[in-house]
């Protein structure tokens, strides 16, 4: 949603964007023929899009981040109508095309793949490839559906755990497919599913105090909820910050998407935990529950939060926005200042990023933390697409 900001956030978001148009102009040349995901030690993109020979099949060509690559190069488009964006943005997705020949590497994740790619595509072109490709993903979504627990189930196997009766907070982000799916065909079956999962959701993820849990177990025969677990936060009962995120923008989403209530009031409640939250750095940890040693951060949490704070700001009452815009800006702005590099160094704008509190690796980037802090900027200049 576009939301109508003071002169104040969009003229200094302004100043940032001119940072991005700058960078990505030879980020996009000098990476056009990759998908990348990450830099290595000399601020070099990786590519994802080889299905190399060493990955899992969750990995290469399927890995699940591989849509924002795209993404990244349509906000470009957009914004500055240049042609190279748009063929960079085409040939990812169409790459990423071939994921539907090996069906053993797809996931809950295809939304987060072709939203940002097909859908945007064909959001912007009309082109009837891009329409089938995402169509395609999406009956894949719902295909996830578990009817007695009504929700989607998150992942395949897991290290061969049985993870059939797994929902995860990030699917949030991934029923917008289905959203889409509805609205463009008009058959209602996406939709549906898409709001039986998100009210699950509501009812099983959402504590009293607006904290969000990463991993609900249900029984996959049954639908009983069996247990949280902690997922890729720090423990069972802690707080993910980039699963808040998920939660508080998915949930923002959602109440565009079909207009109920109380999925808006479900997003402003998670809203409310997070800003209590935000320190006074607005440096983001992996983990608002997190022991204060070692000060691990995620940015890329950070920026998925702020732009969830925007989208909430997009739908409350002009009195109300303030606050939502104010706590995301100073997420952002602390970023910009102090967490992104805007040299010829590193591929990537946005630094210490983590996958999971309990990972080996910490601070390292990920092409959708920058994709994620890019669309905040966009968000605030009062610009943008319509993505999720
Ligand atoms: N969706 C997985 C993650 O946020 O790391």
């Amino acid at each position: 949603m576009v939301i109508k900001m003071t002169d104040e956030y969009r003229m200094e978001a302004e100043v940032f964007l001119a940072g991005v148009r700058e960078k990505m102009e030879w980020v996009s040349e000098k990476n056009r023929d990759k998908i990348p995901y990450t830099t290595d030690e000399n601020g070099n993109y990786d590519d994802r899009s080889d299905n190399g020979k060493n990955w899992n099949p969750d990995d290469g060509l399927n890995w699940w981040t591989n849509g924002f690559w795209g993404g990244i190069m349509w906000l470009l488009y957009q914004d500055t109508g240049e042609e190279k964006y748009a063929e960079i943005a085409r040939s990812s997705e169409r790459k990423m095309e071939k994921c539907f020949a090996d069906y053993y590497g797809l996931h809950h994740d295809v939304g987060f793949m072709f939203l940002p790619t097909a859908v945007m595509d064909y959001r912007l072109t009309k082109d009837a490839d891009a329409r089938r490709i995402a169509m395609h993903a999406a009956n894949l979504l719902a295909g996830r559906f578990n009817p007695a627990g009504r929700f989607i189930r998150a992942w395949n196997e897991v290290d061969n755990s049985d993870t059939r009766g797994w929902a995860i907070i990030d699917s949030m982000f991934n029923i917008s497919l289905l959203y889409w799916a509805s609205e463009e065909c008009g058959d209602p079956r996406f939709r549906q599913i898409a709001m039986m999962h998100a009210d699950t959701l509501r009812k099983n993820f959402i504590r009293p105090d607006g904290s969000v849990c990463h991993i609900v177990e249900f029984d996959p025969e049954t639908g009983e909820m069996v247990r949280s677990h902690g997922g890729q936060g720090y423990a069972e009962g802690s707080s993910w910050t980039r699963g808040q995120g998920w939660a508080l923008y998915g949930f923002a989403n959602s109440y565009a998407h079909t207009g109920k209530q109380e999925y808006l009031d479900t997003a402003k409640q998670v809203a409310h935990y997070c800003i209590a939250n935000i320190p006074e750095n607005g440096i983001i940890p992996i983990d608002f529950r997190q022991p204060k040693e070692p000060a691990l951060e995620d940015s890329c949490g950070a920026c998925v939060i702020a732009g969830g704070l925007l989208e909430v700001a997009g739908h409350v009452p002009e009195l109300e926005k303030d606050l939502y815009i104010r706590s995301a800006w100073k997420i952002l702005k602390a970023i910009a200042q102090t967490r992104a590099d805007w040299s010829k160094d590193c591929d990537a704008i946005v630094q210490n990023c983590s996958g999971a509190y309990h990972d080996k690796r910490h601070h390292f980037t990920m092409t959708y933390a920058d994709y994620f802090f890019v669309e905040a900027l966009y968000k605030l200049t009062g610009t943008g697409l319509l993505v999720w």
